[in-house]
Formats: C-alpha cells, sequence, structure tokens
C-alpha cells in the first residue's frame, strides 16, 4: 500500500471518529446509557460495538496482534442481542467505552503503519480498513436517527442546507431504458452486495426528477390517502391500521398545517424539502395514489449511473468524482434535508436531482444478492438479511458520509422502519408511444 493511501485511510478513520465523538460527546453519561426507543441501541453500545468491530477485523485479524478485550466480544455482537435487550446487559460504562475505542484506534494506527497489506484480498486497495470507516459511519448515522428520536432540548447544530436553486425544469423524464451495468467490480471499497458488476435490462420507464416533498406528501394526506386502502398493498393496509399511522413520523398537525419535531427542534414542514421518515409501505400508497409506483433498484441506479452518451455507468450522477459539498447533501453538514433543487451541480445527465443524499429512497425491490454473489469478508454484513423481508433503499441521507456512499451502495430495512432518514420518489412505466 503506497503512502498515499495510507493516509487517506488514516483519514477517514479519523473522520469517522470524530464524528462519533461529536455524537456521544454531545449528551450526559445518562443520555449515552437510556434506551430513546426500542428500536435503537443505548448510544454507548453503538460506541463500544465500533470498536469491537475495528478490533476484530484490524487488530486481530489484519494486524494478527493479541485482543485488547475479548471478554466482551459477545456484548457487542449484533446478532446475539436485539436492540430491545441492549440496555439491560453489562455493558462498558461510557468513559469505560470512550477509554476502549482509544485504545484500539492506538493499535490500529500501528497496524497500519506496520503490516504488509499487499497480496491479501482483505487488505487489497486498503479494504478492511474503508470497510471499518464504513462501518463507524453507518453507526454514526444510526447513532443519529437515536438524536432524533431522544426526547428533550437539542444538543446537536448545523448550519441549514442551501437553498433551491430553481426546481428542476421537469417533474419526471423519460429514461429509455435498455441494457446498463448495475454494481461495481471496481470500487475499491464497496461492499460485498454490491458485487460484481452485471448487465441488467431495463424497459423504458419515467422516474420523477427529485424526492416527493412535505408539500406533496400532504396533498395525498388532505386527499385522505392514509383512509384509503385502493393505495394500499394488503400488507401496507394491515400495518396502517396496526400501527395507525397518519402521518410521516415526528410529524403532528398544527391547525390545517404540520409542524415537525426534529432534533429537538418543533417547527412548520418545509413544503419543498422531500419528505422523510415515511416508511415503504407509506411511499408506495403514495405513489399509487399519484397515479405512480415506486422505481425498483434497477431503475434507481440506471437514473442514477446510466450516462446516455457514452452508454457507461458512472460512479454517480455527476460523473466519478467523490461527492463535494456542491453535488449532495451528505455527512451530517447539515440537520435535514435540502428544497429541492438546491444541488444543480449533482443532477445526472437526464436531469434527476438529489439522487444522492438528502434522504434515503425506498425502492420496491426486495434485497437479495447480484448474480455471482460472494459474501466477502462475513456473511453477517449482506447475505443472511437476503429475502423478501428487507426492502433496498437507495442514495445516502444528509446523514450518510460520503466514504458510506456511493452510486452501487446499497442500504435496506424492514417495509415498517420510519425512524430512518428515508423518504422516496416515483416512477411508472412508459406506454409504447411514450417509450421514443
Ligand atoms: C446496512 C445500515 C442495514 O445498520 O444494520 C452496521 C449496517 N452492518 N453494522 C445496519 C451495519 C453492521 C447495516 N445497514
Ligand atoms: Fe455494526
Amino acid at each position: 500500500m503506497t503512502e498515499a493511501l495510507r493516509e487517506q485511510v488514516a483519514a477517514q478513520l479519523r473522520r469517522a471518529r470524530d464524528r462519533s465523538v461529536g455524537l456521544t460527546d454531545a449528551v450526559d453519561d445518562d443520555d449515552l446509557v437510556r434506551q430513546h426507543s426500542r428500536l435503537m441501541s443505548p448510544l454507548v453500545w453503538d460506541l463500544a460495538h465500533i470498536g469491537n468491530q475495528e478490533e476484530l477485523w484490524l487488530v486481530r485479524d489484519v494486524g494478527g496482534r493479541e485482543p485488547v478485550r475479548s471478554d466482551i466480544d459477545e456484548l457487542y455482537d449484533a446478532f446475539q442481542h436485539p436492540r430491545a435487550d441492549r440496555p439491560r446487559l453489562p455493558l462498558l460504562s461510557p468513559a469505560e467505552s470512550r477509554g476502549y475505542v482509544r485504545v484500539v484506534r492506538d493499535k490500529v494506527l500501528d497496524v497500519l503503519e506496520r503490516v504488509p497489506l499487499e497480496g491479501r484480498r482483505l487488505v487489497d486497495n486498503g479494504f478492511a480498513f474503508g470497510m471499518i470507516a464504513q462501518h463507524e459511519q453507518q453507526h454514526d448515522e444510526t447513532m443519529l436517527a437515536t438524536h432524533q428520536l431522544r426526547v428533550g432540548p437539542p444538543v446537536l447544530s448545523a448550519p441549514p442546507p442551501p437553498a433551491a436553486a430553481g426546481a428542476p425544469a421537469r417533474s419526471e423524464v423519460l429514461v429509455p431504458g435498455g441494457t446498463f451495468t448495475m454494481g461495481t467490480s471496481t470500487e475499491p471499497w464497496a461492499l460485498d452486495n454490491e458485487r460484481p458488476a452485471h448487465e441488467v435490462h431495463v424497459d423504458p420507464y419515467f422516474i420523477d426528477t427529485a424526492p416527493v416533498t412535505n408539500a406533496g406528501y400532504a396533498a395525498f394526506i388532505a386527499d385522505g390517502g392514509y383512509d384509503d386502502p385502493r393505495w394500499w398493498s394488503e400488507a401496507g393496509w394491515a400495518y396502517r391500521k396496526h400501527a395507525d399511522l397518519t402521518a410521516p413520523r415526528f410529524w403532528q398537525r398544527d391547525g390545517d398545517g404540520w409542524l415537525r419535531t426534529r432534533f429537538g427542534v418543533v417547527e412548520p414542514i418545509r413544503p419543498d424539502e422531500p419528505v422523510v421518515h415515511v416508511c415503504q409501505y407509506e411511499a408506495s400508497a403514495y405513489a399509487a395514489w399519484a397515479g405512480k409506483r415506486l422505481p425498483t433498484e434497477a431503475e434507481w441506479e440506471m437514473a442514477a449511473r446510466f450516462d446516455p452518451a457514452t452508454g457507461r455507468s458512472r460512479r454517480f450522477p455527476w460523473g466519478d468524482e467523490d461527492p463535494g459539498p456542491e453535488h449532495a447533501n451528505l455527512g451530517q453538514r447539515h440537520l435535514h434535508p435540502a428544497p429541492v433543487g438546491a444541488y444543480p451541480a449533482g443532477a445526472s445527465p437526464l436531469g434527476v436531482h438529489q439522487l444522492i443524499g438528502d434522504v434515503w429512497e425506498w425502492t420496491s425491490t426486495d434485497f437479495t444478492g447480484y448474480p455471482g454473489f460472494v459474501a466477502f469478508p462475513y456473511r453477517e454484513y449482506s447475505e443472511v438479511f437476503f429475502g423478501s423481508e428487507y426492502k433496498v433503499l437507495r442514495g445516502g441521507s444528509f446523514g450518510t458520509d460520503p466514504v458510506a456512499c456511493r452510486g452501487t451502495f446499497r442500504n435496506w430495512d424492514y417495509p415498517i422502519r420510519r425512524q430512518i432518514f428515508a423518504g422516496f420518489r416515483c416512477a411508472r412505466d412508459a406506454a409504447p408511444d411514450e417509450a421514443g
């Protein structure tokens, strides 16, 4: 591994740690050990789990070093204890957790300087280090969702995202369809479920140029969308009844309008911002009401990556450069989605905006492996979740770090989940006479 790559790895590890420290130092010890929602771990569990994964992969496996704390592996194994049970475990205290992640990190920086990093797939191009940086950032986004569920005065702050430069010219665009390359075999830090690159045929379709906004979603509510089973799938309607859904999570009525609670701030919803905190059932009900549907995962990726001029798939909608602040609302630089039209520099060649950043976008697709999928380096990252229970989300949110967000990156969750930073955009079939 070259010096430049070592420095890049160290910088990504540092950035992730700065974020973890910020999210955990923002609250007191009581708050760190408390469970803010049965859906989430105590923040102190996430912190020590971050350190434990880093120890397992980089200290013990890559580094070949002695364990730092082999006695705690079981406590921080996500498969041993469901989130709801974690507060009752004999977890490391906040001070012990902070000390633990520091000791692990010091060893990892030593490993990074010394270990020969060629000739082993786990470390080629710094993969294991990149995987661990992404893992920490993924838990940081989870901790951010815990902050959103936390009750009390605000403790996080950030400047507002940019204003819209102007709404996208059209509300939807025709994607001519055809064959495109989905997934990747070359992106060095892509995770196993993004691999391998493969050709996929997609029929012509229309896709919205922007995510569905709060104003659009409020119109669905005002039109009685939550009370009309015509728009809901059978499972969606059953869940809507069972959970008594009436609006996105964190919304409350305010006369004729809506307020939302966002990281402890109660404020009017912003009409031109992408809606967030809806489950996949709500998203597909809205789409049906609008005469559309959710995109498939392949449709989403084709819209995000296919360059009609060259026929090749780009890394991102705007090209091959890594995301910068001009392209997308990523990395917790802001604490809410940006209005539609705020990132013209991030649009795709066909004029589809904000595919990356702002809100995760629900698709209609089950989470499964691509043809030729091989679990790497552990089955528990992706493979054990394959099947029809989990639905794919794409594109990342304002709380997703760029290191854990690519045109090929795949997220997944149960279709009932609403605490994640998820919204959606709509698509529809192109009739033969519209298909160009
Ligand atoms: C990819 C976000 C679904 O948080 O469950 C964290 C990421 N995997 N630790 C999750 C993950 C192991 C994962 N998601
Ligand atoms: Fe994890």
